[in-house]
């Protein structure tokens, strides 16, 4: 009944999409919650999402009909829908250095700067043979991500490494991973896509590390209701995407970081601005689970590692790092929120319902004092300031005088929105 249901509000959409086609303002919304059939980014390394006959070019934007970036997909209709993509990007292979390959049924067909290059489409077995057809996934893999240039492709549970200068093809087990329908390498990181969610994994093993799989909505897509020209400071402001981790540091400035993304706001200013993670924090470069900071450094939690930056401009990742979680604050990973009050050396861990102690001053650094927090289940970031704890839980947040007093409290004390009264977001 759900998938039926599913289906007909899929259909509706599909309609609505043509019939609005003239006038550019097409339905299909990602933010319903699509699984995409093939995910590539094109030369400038913009991603592309295809779904159906569409394509969703960026992170945000309308819909576009896939045969108007690339027309001779129409030509061949009894193909159907686009099954894989990826973008070739060797530095060695010139030839089809940045093209794009899509796979449709038993054809592959190579763009370069959306134009199809002579003799294509071609057969599959004819370009990556050993290489089957009706593909659900294909992703690039270059040296030293995979140990030669390579493409992975994904059938099913299959998984088939092409080395792109041999063509030998290497088939591999990946266990922990699901079927993908769509796979994806961003700022050099592999993505499975399976219906709306994706897991990270490591290419040469398919290995998927950390708390996977994760809301593709939440970090692919832009499902707030701003438009293409809101900036990263707007956009995140307002954003109700709950944060990764926040922290304030000793000036008073407040560290927010979502996805991809982070805000700064200003202690004594108040102007918050907004960036990618990737251009202050390279070393991280996203989704990080807890930031606290102590002694003008922040700790940055990712998955089993600690990242240390010192904070500046720009902020300078510390010689060493990252280190286990283990090894830095004697605990195990993944964490869900950590943060350091007001001229302490105790950094509070949290881990589910339960919080511990880690004594900065001392080495070497060990989780103690285990205790529950009773009144939240669940906490996706926290802070510390004059004011006390703030404890982030989706939208909203708890504010508590002290670290005790959330161990202790035995009822939730109000709710805070946290667009509106940590950001100044003014809806
Ligand atoms: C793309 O496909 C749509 C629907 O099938 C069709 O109406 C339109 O004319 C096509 N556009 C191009 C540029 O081929
Ligand atoms: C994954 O693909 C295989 C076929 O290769 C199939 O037997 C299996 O049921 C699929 N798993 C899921 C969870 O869909």
């Amino acid at each position: 009944m759900k998938l039926l249901a599913h289906i007909l509000c899929l259909c509706l959409a599909l309609a609505l999409a043509y019939s609005h086609h003239d006038h550019g303002s097409a339905v299909i919304d990602r933010c319903e919650g699509l699984e995409m059939d093939a995910v590539a980014v094109n030369e400038e390394g913009k991603p592309y999402f295809f779904h159906g006959d569409h394509l969703f070019k960026g992170f945000h934007g309308l819909v576009e009909l896939s045969n108007e970036s690339f027309s001779e997909l129409d030509d061949h209709h009894h193909l159907g829908h686009v099954d894989a993509a990826f973008r070739m990007h060797y530095e060695d292979s010139q030839a089809d250095h940045d093209h794009m390959f899509f796979f449709l049924d038993t054809k592959v067909f190579s763009y370069y700067k959306h134009k199809l290059e002579d003799g294509f489409p071609k057969d599959i077995s004819e370009v990556f043979p050993g290489i089957p057809d009706h593909l659900d996934a294909a992703v690039e893999c270059p040296k030293p991500e995979c140990d030669e240039d390579s493409v992975i492709f994904f059938k099913g549970d299959d998984i088939y490494h092409y080395n792109v200068r041999t063509k030998a093809v290497d088939e591999k087990e990946f266990q922990s991973m699901p079927n993908c329908t769509s796979a994806f390498r961003f700022m050099e990181h592999y993505y499975c896509f399976h219906g709306h969610k994706f897991s990270k994994f490591d290419p040469k093993t398919g290995e998927v590390h950390g708390r996977y799989p994760k809301e593709a909505r939440d970090y692919f897509m832009r499902c707030s209701k701003f438009g293409e020209d809101a900036d990263h400071g707007e956009r995140e402001r307002c954003s109700r995407v709950h944060l990764d981790a926040v922290t304030s540091d000793g000036a008073g400035n407040i560290y927010a970081f979502r996805g991809h993304h982070f805000i700064r706001k200003d202690g004594a200013s108040d102007v918050l601005k907004g960036d990618t993670i990737e251009s202050a924090f390279k070393e991280l470069h996203s989704e990080v689970d807890a930031v606290f900071s102590y002694q003008d450094h922040l700790y940055m939690i990712k998955d089993d590692e600690v990242f240390v930056y010192k904070v500046g401009e720009p902020h300078t990742h510390l010689e060493g790092y990252p280190k286990p979680v283990k090894e830095e604050l004697g605990i195990e990973g993944p964490i869900d929120a950590a943060f350091v009050c007001e001229d302490h050396h105790i950094a509070h861990i949290i881990k589910g319902n339960h919080i511990f102690d880690v004594d900065m001053s001392a080495t070497p650094h060990t989780a103690s004092n285990e205790r529950e927090i009773a009144v939240l289940h669940k906490i996706d970031a926290a802070m510390c300031g004059p004011g006390g704890v703030k404890a982030i839980v989706g939208n909203h947040y708890y504010h508590f005088e002290s670290p005790l007093l959330m161990i202790a409290s035995k009822a939730l004390p109000d709710q805070h929105k946290v667009s509106l009264e940590l950001f100044g977001c003014d809806h």
